[in-house]
């Protein structure tokens, strides 16, 4: 996430896509976005106001993912 910080607090928007695993959102980009967290919290407002785009895919069905990605925005 370090060598992300400048690129992600530049970002005019973000496309945050992710697969369905067991019918949820992917580990992984769990733990991508509870890191996320960082830019609203203490040194906040960096992705304030700005757009941001859930993608999901899956084998069958990538809508839940989509809800899951939203739960963190
Ligand atoms: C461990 C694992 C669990 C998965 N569980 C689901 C699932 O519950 N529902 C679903 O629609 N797809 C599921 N998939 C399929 C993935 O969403 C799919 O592999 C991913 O979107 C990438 O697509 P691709 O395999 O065609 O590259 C699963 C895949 C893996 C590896």
């Amino acid at each position: 996430m370090l060598g992300m910080r400048g690129k992600i607090e530049k970002a005019d928007a973000f496309v945050i896509g992710a697969a369905n695993y067991y019918s949820m959102l992917n580990g992984l980009s769990h733990c991508f976005l509870e890191r996320f967290y960082q830019f609203r919290h203490q040194e906040g407002k960096a992705v304030a106001g700005k757009l941001g785009v859930a993608v999901g895919i899956g084998g069958s069905s990538g809508d839940r993912v989509v809800e899951d990605i939203k739960k963190f925005w």
